[in-house]
C-alpha cells in the first residue's frame, strides 16, 4: 500500500510532501506527485517565501506559489503554506532599509496579513514564524528580532489570524525535535503566545536528520509529547534524512531505520497530525546543495526506484 493511503487508515490527516516548481515539468515525477495514494499533501518549499511574495515594499506577487498550490486545487491534495517570517530568502530591501519598531511593525503586519490573505480558506495550515531560535534556545538574530524582540512572533501570528481564521497557525523550526535548550525555547514560544491570547495551533519539527544521529524514537516521542502536553499539535513537515555520499547498503540500511523510527515516533502520539517530506526525490533535493558530501536523503532514487527508506515508512505506517 502507499503512504497516504497508510497514513490515513492510521488516523493521521496525511502523508504528504514539498514540490517546487521546476520539477513539476519531470512527468514521472508529477504523476508520483499528484497521487492522492502517496502523497495526500503539498507545500511549496520555495513560492511563498518573502523574496517572491514581496519582491519590492508594497509590492505583492503571488504567482510563484500558486504554481505548486493551484495543484492541490485539483487534486484535492491538503496544502501546508510556507512560510510567513523568516530570516533567511528575505527581499534583499527588508535588510536595506533603515527601520524603526514604529515603521517595521507595521510593514511586518501588512507583509503577514496580505499573504496570508491571499490564501485564505486554501492553507490547512501556515507557518508563520520559521526558525526563529538559535541552537542555545535564544532568539536568533534578524532585521525582525533586533528591532522588535519577541514582539515580532506576536504581530505576525495575531495578523496571520485575523487574515485567514481557518488555517492552523505554526511555529516550525529544526532542532528541535528532541530534548535540550532548542525544543525548551519552542515551548516557550508557544506559552509566550498563549499568554497573550493569541491564536497558535502547532509546532512543526522540520526533522532535516542525518543517518546516523537521528533522536531516537523515545527522544523523538518524549519531545512532541511536550508540546502537545501545551495545547497544540505537531507535524512533522520538512522531513529528510541525509547520508554521506556515495550511498551503499549500510548506509542505506541505517537510512531505513531513521525513517522508519521517525515515522513511528509520530505514529505514537496521537496529536502528531501528519507527516511532511522535504521533496521525495534525490535530484531535487536541496541536501547537496547545502550540506557538501551529502545526499541521497529522500525515498526515491534518481531512476524512481524507491530507497529502503520507503520501505521502513511503509513498516512505520
Ligand atoms: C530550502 C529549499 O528546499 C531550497 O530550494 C532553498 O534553496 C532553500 O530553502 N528549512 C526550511 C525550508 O524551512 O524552507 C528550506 O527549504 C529548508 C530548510
Amino acid at each position: 500500500a502507499q503512504l497516504n493511503v497508510l497514513a490515513r487508515k492510521a488516523g493521521k490527516l496525511y502523508f504528504g510532501t514539498a514540490t517546487d516548481t521546476g520539477e513539476l515539468g519531470n512527468t514521472t515525477y508529477y504523476s508520483i506527485l499528484t497521487n492522492t495514494s502517496e502523497f495526500g499533501q503539498l507545500v511549496p518549499s520555495n513560492g511563498q517565501k518573502w523574496i517572491f511574495t514581496e519582491p519590492l515594499q508594497g509590492v505583492f506577487n503571488f504567482t510563484e506559489g500558486h504554481i505548486v498550490t493551484d495543484i492541490t486545487q485539483k487534486t484535492g491534495q491538503l496544502l501546508r503554506c510556507h512560510n510567513l517570517v523568516w530570516h533567511s530568502q528575505l527581499a534583499p530591501w527588508v535588510e536595506n532599509t533603515t527601520w524603526t519598531a514604529e515603521t517595521l511593525a507595521p510593514m511586518l503586519e501588512e507583509h503577514v496579513f496580505r499573504e496570508a490573505r491571499e490564501w485564505k480558506g486554501k492553507c490547512y495550515a501556515w507557518d508563520v514564524v520559521n526558525e526563529a531560535l538559535d541552537e542555545d534556545g535564544s532568539f536568533r538574530e534578524s532585521v525582525f528580532f533586533d528591532i522588535l524582540g519577541p514582539e515580532f512572533i506576536k504581530i505576525a501570528f495575531r495578523a496571520a489570524a485575523r487574515a485567514d481564521p481557518g488555517a492552523k497557525l505554526y511555529y516550525n523550526d529544526y532542532n528541535i525535535e528532541s530534548p535540550g535548550n532548542k525544543s525548551a525555547a519552542a515551548r516557550t514560544i508557544v506559552k509566550m503566545l498563549q499568554d497573550d491570547g493569541i491564536k497558535v495551533d502547532g509546532v512543526g519539527l522540520q526533522s532535516h536528520f542525518v543517518v546516523g544521529s537521528t533522536p531516537s524514537i523515545d527522544e523523538q516521542i518524549e519531545t512532541m509529547r511536550g508540546y502537545a502536553d501545551l495545547g497544540v499539535e505537531v507535524a512533522i513537515t520538512e522531513l529528510d534524512i541525509r547520508l554521506d555520499l556515495p550511498a551503499n547498503t549500510s548506509n542505506l540500511a541505517q537510512q531505513k531505520e531513521d525513517y522508519k523510527k521517525t515515522v513511528g515516533a509520530c505514529m505514537q502520539v496521537k496529536e502528531c497530525i501528519g507527516i511532511t517530506v522535504w521533496d521525495f526525490w534525490d535530484p531535487v533535493s536541496w541536501v547537496p546543495s547545502v550540506f557538501e558530501g551529502q545526499g541521497a536523503a529522500t525515498l526515491y532514487f534518481d531512476n524512481f526506484t524507491k530507497h529502503p527508506a520507503y520501505y521502513g515508512v511503509v513498516e512505520a505506517l
